[in-house]
């Protein structure tokens, strides 16, 4: 018979793998409910123009990797690739702009048709906090912090960087696009084919280009830095100033646009150099605009997203035991005392599982795979004392101890 494969750039996850992923959430989870940020859940499919029009039709996201279909009522319909445009259109469509200002925190799958490799998926989790409804520098600084919290917590602050970057308001925008693209288009003939093809739609995400062919000439390429007015530099200079202030470390990166359109002011990147080319486990910025290119009024908003795939990758020893006890009747004529064990301990939340039959020693082979901390083992001897071996896999060691003590001996073990 063949096998059904699973489809590229998925994945399974089981047990002790899926605990990781639970922990980082969790944290994540704890982290911006420090910040004030609560908890919602969102579609993970829109109407496809949910994000063809903020993400840009000529951003990436858009054009190349978005699984876009027409569902059997004709509507066409979108696999979210990111949270926020769909945070947004909830704002917009749930009548909830006069419960603004909101602290929205979120994580769950999405979905981009990219090449897979290490780091990166075609289904991968994302967790998210959006702050929307609240202008000016200092909340972008708190977001970054919120970001930097996260990474400090789960022990990988070392490992990363912070690369922090403006591209202005509107205005400043405009006039830095324009003298770009006089520069590029002066050097045409020197870029690779993907970004001469962008040059016309998309021009700041050259800046952003791996090519080698065109390293050059972004290196020589105008500074974003150049064409801030007042106000946007006023905005940034600020942001620095409260990152200075808790101590956060960044580099000013004036090449870092990120791949999504809809970004002004701030915008920022913890970068890893231990994932090879997938690099960014966490980024984000300010996206004052988004509202409006959903239809909506003007509303100041800003957050980051973090991939949940690349930082279980770069947790390596979070493996934890999973808390659940395996309990092993010797013999068949045993199961009913281990029943009767299993019924109070789940009567006192305490987890567990029962083997039954098959061979003791395979059985502990199979048991010691499972990331198992404690193991009960019951035979007609115990049974008869009253007893049980208790086994610790963690020491591997084991002793005997009566059936009433054992409560108070396994809450202190776990
Ligand atoms: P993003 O940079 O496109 O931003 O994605 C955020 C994070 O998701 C990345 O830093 C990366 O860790 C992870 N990620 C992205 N694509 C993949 C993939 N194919 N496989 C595995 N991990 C991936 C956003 O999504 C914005 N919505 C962030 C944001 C929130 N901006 C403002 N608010």
């Amino acid at each position: 018979m063949i096998k059904i494969q699973s489809v590229r750039g998925t994945k399974d996850i089981y047990s002790s793998a899926m605990r990781n992923y639970n922990y980082i959430i969790n944290e994540a989870r704890f982290v911006s409910e420090l910040f004030g940020y609560e908890e919602a859940s969102f579609p993970i499919f829109e109407r496809a123009e949910v994000y063809s029009r903020p993400l840009g039709v000529s951003s990436d996201v858009v054009s190349k990797e978005t699984y876009t279909f027409e569902d059997r009522g004709g509507e066409n319909i979108t696999l979210r690739p990111e949270g926020t445009a769909g945070v947004m259109r909830s704002i917009l469509s749930e009548g909830k702009i006069n419960d603004l200002p909101l602290r929205l925190f979120y994580s769950g799958p999405m979905f981009r048709y990219e090449r897979p490799q290490k780091g990166r998926l075609r289904q991968f989790f994302q967790i998210g906090i959006e702050s929307i409804g609240n202008q000016g520098p200092l909340e972008d600084a708190e977001v970054i912090a919120c970001g930097a919290s996260l990474l400090k917590r789960l022990g990988l602050d070392r490992d990363c960087v912070l690369n922090i970057n403006s591209l202005g308001d509107e205005e400043s925008r405009t006039l830095y696009r324009k003298s770009l693209v006089d520069y590029l288009s002066k050097n045409l003939d020197k870029l690779s084919q993907l970004s001469q093809s962008r040059l016309s739609i998309n021009p700041l995400r050259i800046l952003d280009s791996k090519e080698l062919q065109d390293q050059e000439v972004i290196y020589k390429a105008p500074l974003f830095s150049s064409y801030l007015n007042n106000l946007s530099i006023d905005h940034f200079e600020k942001v620095k100033s409260f990152l200075n202030a808790s101590g956060i470390e960044y580099s000013h990166n004036e090449k870092l646009v990120r791949g999504l359109d809809y970004y002004s002011h701030t915008t920022f990147e913890f970068i890893t150099t231990k994932l090879g080319s997938q690099g960014t486990v966490l980024g984000g910025g300010r996206y004052d605009g988004l509202s409006e290119m959903l239809g909506g009024p003007s509303i100041p908003a800003v957050g980051f997203a973090a991939g949940v795939d690349r930082l279980v990758m770069l947790s390596s020893n979070l493996d934890e035991a999973s808390g659940i006890i395996s309990i092993l009747p010797v013999e068949e004529e045993n199961f009913v005392y281990c029943y009767k064990l299993i019924n109070i301990f789940r009567e006192n939340d305490i987890k567990c599982e029962i083997f039954k039959g098959g061979n003791l020693s395979k059985n502990l082979k199979k048991i010691s795979k499972k990331n198992r901390k404690l193991i009960i083992i019951v035979g007609d001897d115990e049974i008869q004392k009253k007893q049980v071996i208790l086994k610790d896999l963690s020491t591997g060691a084991q002793q005997k101890i009566k059936k009433t003590d054992l409560l108070e001996k396994i809450k202190i073990s776990l």
